[in-house]
C-alpha cells in the first residue's frame, strides 16, 4: 500500500516532530490543532528545528522551504478525510483517544491506516472504537522524534500484518528504525528502562550515592551514553513518573512503582530540564 499523505492529530511535542519528519520524507501531510494558535505554535516548532537543521549544514534552505511547503493545519478532523495514514499524539487519556479514532474511521477511507503514537495505552483498546481494528495499528516514537531513530510498530490484537508492514515501510522510508512488537505494557523500551531507572533512583538512597556520582558510574561502569539521573532529568520527572504509574498499574511489579524521592521532586516542581531544576541545574 503506498503512503502518499499524511495526517497527524495533535503538533504538540511529539505530533510536531512527527510531522517534521514526514515533510522531511517529502509527504503531503496536514497537522490538526484544536485550535489554531496552537497548529501555528506547532508549525514554529517543526521551523526552528529546521533551522538548526540548515546552520548544521544538514539540509539547505531550499529543502528546508520545500519541506515546510508540505505541511497545512486544520482544525477540522474531516480534513484529513484523504490521508492513507494518520497518525495521532494527542494527550494520554484513552477516552479522547477513542473518540478521536472513531472520528477518523468515519471519516478516512476504509484503507486508510490509523495509528497511535500512545506510550502507556492499549492498542486494542483503542482500536475498538472503529469498525476497523484490522487497520489500526501503534507507531511509538521517542522524544525527540526528529532525532531518536527508534520507532515502535505495535500490532494491536485485530492488526493486519499488511497494515503493520506499512506502518513499518513508511517508518523506514522516513529514515527511522522501526521494529515491531505486540501490544503489551511498556512495548520494549519503556518496560525494560521505566524499572531500571527506578532501581538507579533507589540505589542513590540505598547506597548513599549522589546523582553526579550514579551517572560517573552508569557511564564509566555500564558504558551508557548518558546517565540515568542526566536522562530522567531529559524525559522530565513529571513524564516519568506518570509513566511508572501506568506501568506499574498494568503489571503491579514493585521495581515499575515510581520511587518516593521523583513522587516528592514531581510535587515540588522539580521536573529536570524543562523547569531548570531536576537532579541538576540548568
Ligand atoms: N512526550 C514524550 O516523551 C512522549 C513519547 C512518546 C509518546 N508520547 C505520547 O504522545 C502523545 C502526545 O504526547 P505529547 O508529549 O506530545 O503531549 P503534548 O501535551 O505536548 O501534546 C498533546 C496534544 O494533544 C492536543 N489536545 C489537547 N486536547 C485535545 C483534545 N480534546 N482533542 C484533540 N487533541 C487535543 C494538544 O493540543 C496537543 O497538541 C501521548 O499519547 C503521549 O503518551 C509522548
Amino acid at each position: 500500500m503506498e503512503i502518499r499523505k499524511v495526517g497527524v492529530v495533535g503538533l504538540g511535542t511529539m505530533g510536531a516532530g512527527i510531522a517534521q519528519i514526514s515533510v522531511e520524507s517529502g509527504l503531503e501531510t496536514i497537522g490538526r490543532e484544536v485550535a489554531p494558535e496552537l497548529g501555528e505554535r506547532g508549525r514554529a516548532t517543526i521551523e526552528r528545528y529546521l533551522a538548526r537543521g540548515v546552520e548544521k549544514g544538514r539540509l539547505s534552505e531550499g529543502d528546508r522551504d520545500t519541506a515546510l511547503g508540505r505541511l497545512t493545519l486544520t482544525t477540522d478532523l474531516a480534513d484529513l478525510a484523504d490521508c492513507d495514514l494518520v497518525i495521532e499524539a494527542a494527550l494520554e487519556e484513552l477516552e479522547l483517544k477513542r473518540e478521536i479514532f472513531a472520528e477518523l474511521d468515519r471519516i478516512t477511507r476504509p484503507d486508510a491506516i490509523l495509528a497511535t503514537n500512545t506510550s502507556a495505552l492499549s492498542v486494542s483498546e483503542i482500536a475498538e472504537a472503529t469498525e476497523r481494528p484490522q487497520r489500526v495499528v501503534g507507531m511509538h516514537f521517542f522524544n525527540p522524534a526528529p532525532v531518536l531513530p527508534l520507532v515502535e510498530i505495535v500490532r494491536g490484537r485485530e492488526s493486519s500484518e499488511e497494515a503493520v508492514d506499512a506502518a513499518y515501510a513508511w517508518a523506514e522510508r522516513a529514515g527511522k528504525q522501526p521494529v515491531r512488537c505486540n501490544d503489551t505494557p511498556g512495548f520494549i523500551v519503556n518496560r525494560i528502562l521505566i524499572p531500571l531507572l527506578n532501581d538507579c533512583v533507589r540505589v542513590l538512597d540505598e547506597a548513599g550515592v549522589e546523582p553526579e556520582a550514579m551517572d560517573k558510574a552508569m557511564t564509566n561502569g555500564a558504558g551508557w551514553p548518558l546517565g540515568p539521573c542526566a536522562l530522567i532529568d531529559l524525559i522530565g520527572i513529571d513524564v516519568h513518573v506518570y509513566a511508572s504509574a501506568a506501568l506499574h498499574g498494568k503489571l503491579g511489579e514493585e521495581r515499575m512503582a515510581p520511587p518516593e524521592r521523583l513522587v516528592r521532586m514531581q510535587q515540588e516542581g522539580t521536573l529536570g530540564r524543562k523547569s531548570g531544576r531536576g537532579f541538576y541545574e540548568y
